[in-house]
């Protein structure tokens, strides 16, 4: 598959157009529109009710944006959160050094300078006078906020090891060299687990979340054939952490990171404990003299990369009666509508059957209502956008009561009773 062509696709369908496009747009940022922004929604929902609603070992947070300034110098990302950068002297572009080889600016030809840290952390300000105000970061990990607030989870949930803490949230980093579409992006949205551990049991917990991220790539419709682990080498691995698997996915523009599975140890919280003077420590229940700090196991997931790595998995195109079909084989969780009314006319006969049908199925699943141009062109725009089922009402409906249902994947018609559609799509695994 052609980037280029699921590219246009997310822009003439609803899913993701460029960001501030009418003032020329501004690099590498993008905005999710009506049916990206509910895919993005079937994402989270999917997973924080995996996560948290489902499990009794797991709570929810949803922490700040920005934190205290001292949170990134105890957590480390002040002094090493940083990327190595080349610049160019003649073109003045910029590019992570680990990304070119040699010293010559792969753009112009001018000579590179001297790798620089860079870090990779937005700062901004706070109040009104700027020299005055206090100096802040837009968090680039969520996940800070799960181990600052150890002590409250601590007090308030009285849980018991192992347990962890999830959240969903935007993350930001000024990246060197952001692209590739949503891939990497200076504002992005992670799904982040920390699970806090017995320091003796990280093994085996690490392979049991690992196997879980693949089940949950499964059920959500990445395609495993396409996803493959990658042990990252120690001089690779992020400052905090003792273990790195990352997940790569074959995206269109080569394998890359799409999520990330950590064992850090305890890391942060001995790093929070020390620089806040608080005891970020758990007491064996069973023997309370028992006091340790807890090891942890971050399963990392960004939104957007899932995102991507959903459409490119569920992207197909085949040749039907000589023409090409373009379908977008999303799971019926994941697609934006999952069912679509489409009365064969716009004459009121057909508005009187369609309309009360849309408005029954709409309080159980996510509905979209056509009327405009031909059938058969509703159905492509359908297979498009991933709806699993189409539902056409005729003028053979005012006499028989019965409607047809199209399934997008083998594209069979089966014609119903209207009083059996809800039963029907609930039998058939449509749930909202
Ligand atoms: N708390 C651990 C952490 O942040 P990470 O590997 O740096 O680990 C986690 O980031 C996930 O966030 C990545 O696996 C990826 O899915 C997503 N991510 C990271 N940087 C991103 C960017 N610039 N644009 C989009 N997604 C990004």
């Amino acid at each position: 598959m052609e980037m280029e062509a699921l590219v246009s696709l997310a822009k003439q369908r609803g899913f993701i157009f460029p960001g501030s496009e009418i003032y020329g747009g501004l690099a590498n940022s993008w905005d999710y529109g009506p049916l990206g922004a509910q895919l993005r929604m079937n994402i989270k929902r999917a997973w924080w009710r995996d996560v948290v609603e489902q499990r009794n070992d797991l709570f929810g947070l949803d922490g700040a944006i920005m934190m205290n300034p001292k949170v990134w110098e105890a957590s480390g990302h002040v002094a090493t959160f940083h990327d190595p950068l080349v610049e160019c002297n003649k073109c003045n572009h910029r590019f992570r050094a680990d990304d070119v080889q040699g010293t010559i600016c792969p753009d112009c030809g001018g000579a590179l300078s001297k790798p620089r840290d860079f870090n990779t952390m937005f700062k901004t300000q706070i109040g009104p006078v700027s020299e005055q105000g206090t100096s802040v970061y837009l968090r680039p990990e969520t996940a800070q906020a799960m181990f600052v607030n150890f002590k409250n989870i601590m007090q308030s949930m009285r849980p018991r090891l192992p347990f962890g803490l999830a959240q969903i949230g935007k993350a930001f980093r000024n990246e060197i060299t952001p692209g590739n579409y949503i891939f990497r992006t200076l504002e992005f949205e992670q799904m982040e687990i920390e699970y806090f551990i017995e320091p003796e049991t990280w093994e085996t917990s690490f392979e049991t979340w690992k196997q879980w991220m693949l089940d949950w790539a499964k059920t959500t419709g990445i395609d495993l054939a396409k996803v493959h682990e990658l042990e990252v080498p120690a001089a690779d691995r992020a400052h905090y952490s003792k273990r790195t698997v990352d997940f790569e996915f074959d995206f269109p523009f080569g394998r890359k990171e799409l999520w990330g599975l950590a064992y850090r140890g305890d890391f942060d919280l001995t790093n929070h404990s020390q620089a806040s003077g608080e005891r970020l420590e758990y007491t064996d229940p069973t023997d309370p003299k028992r006091k340790f700090i807890p090891h942890v196991i971050e399963p990392t997931m960004g939104v957007d990369r899932t995102l991507l790595a959903l459409l490119v998995s569920a992207y197909d195109e085949e040749e039907v009666n000589g023409e090409t079909r373009v379908v977008l084989r999303l799971t019926k969780e994941m697609a934006p509508y999952q069912v679509a009314v489409l009365p064969l006319s716009k004459k009121d006969e057909l508005k009187a059957v369609a309309q009360p049908l849309l408005q029954e199925l709409m309080r159980s699943f996510r509905c979209d209502y056509d009327e405009t141009q031909s059938i058969g062109k509703r159905y492509r725009r359908q297979d498009e956008i991933g709806t699993p089922y189409c539902i056409t009402v005729d003028f053979e409906s005012l006499n028989d009561q019965q409607v047809t249902v199209r399934e997008r994947d083998s594209m069979q018609q089966v014609r119903l009773p209207l009083s059996q559609i809800t039963h029907y799509l609930s039998d058939h695994g449509l749930t909202s």
